[in-house]
């Protein structure tokens, strides 16, 4: 267990390293969210007009950093995320440029975040909160403040994504797809493999209810 935590820990540091670096021309890349807007009509079936979407298996988008969805959206354009509903946009995907990627990411991310509300259970908010906070050091399971945040914001720079206000069915879906190592696009997935290896079906819910309510501050 305490191995895992480890290798966490230290795959955590490494990537501060390579972050400040390799990154910084990808810092800088910034797209334009006026020109996103005209690319994103075929989006908004499922991820609703501003990123928000209607249903709780769909993800939401708005305020998410740029690097992560220019990221995911090339994962998909590549093949390399699967998923069934983002297979219809492929070729739509395929048919644009890294910079006009970019432009749709930076209209999402303009987009207002609306944080949803965590179900009143008790017992359920207790774990998430502990478990998002401070982790399981004797299961091996880190905090997820270290990289997500303390308020589910994520961070910009290093591309880390942002869960406040995620979609709960979203959330567990797809914890449960890195613990099974079936979310496997890029290097990054490799870290939250390895992070959620040790969580329970019940650590899953209780998180991704804790997620779905965190709120700003
Ligand atoms: C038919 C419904 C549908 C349509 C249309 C659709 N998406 Fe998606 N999108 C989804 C679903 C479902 C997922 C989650 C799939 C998964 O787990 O890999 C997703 C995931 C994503 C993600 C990753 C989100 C994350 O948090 O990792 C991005 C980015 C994205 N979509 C952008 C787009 C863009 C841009 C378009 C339009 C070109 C689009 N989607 C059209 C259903 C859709
Ligand atoms: C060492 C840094 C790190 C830690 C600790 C970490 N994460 Fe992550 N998380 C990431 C990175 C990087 C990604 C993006 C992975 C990818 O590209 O697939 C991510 C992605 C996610 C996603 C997918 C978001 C989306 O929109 O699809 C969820 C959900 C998530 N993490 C939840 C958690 C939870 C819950 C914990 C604590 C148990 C946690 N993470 C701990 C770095 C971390």
């Amino acid at each position: 267990m305490f191995k895992t935590y480890l290798i966490i820990a230290l795959s955590f540091i490494s990537f501060v390293v390579v972050a400040s670096e390799i990154e910084i021309p990808h810092l800088l890349q910034r797209g334009n969210a006026e020109a996103g807007a005209d690319l994103v009509a075929t989006c908004a079936a499922c991820h609703g007009a501003a990123g928000q979407s209607i249903n709780s298996d769909w993800p939401n988008l708005a305020g998410q950093n740029q690097r992560y969805l220019v990221d995911q959206l090339k994962y998909y354009q590549q093949s390399q995320r699967e998923s069934p509903l983002m297979g219809a946009v492929i070729p739509y995907l395929k048919t644009l440029s890294d910079k006009q990627l970019l432009d749709i990411a930076a209209f999402y991310n303009s987009q207002p975040l609306i944080i949803g509300r965590a179900k009143n259970n008790q017992e359920l908010l207790a774990l998430g909160e502990s478990l998002y906070r401070a982790g399981d050091l004797k299961r091996g399971i880190p905090a997820c403040t270290a990289c997500h945040s303390v308020n589910g914001a994520g961070n910009d720079q290093a591309g880390f994504p942002g869960v406040a206000g995620q979609q709960r069915n979203y959330l567990i879906t797809t914890l449960k797809e890195y613990r099974d190592l079936q979310r496997d696009a890029g290097d990054y997935a490799l870290v939250m493999q390895a992070v959620s290896q040790n969580l329970k079906d019940k650590d899953i819910e209780a998180l991704a209810n804790y997620m779905h309510g965190v709120y700003q501050q």
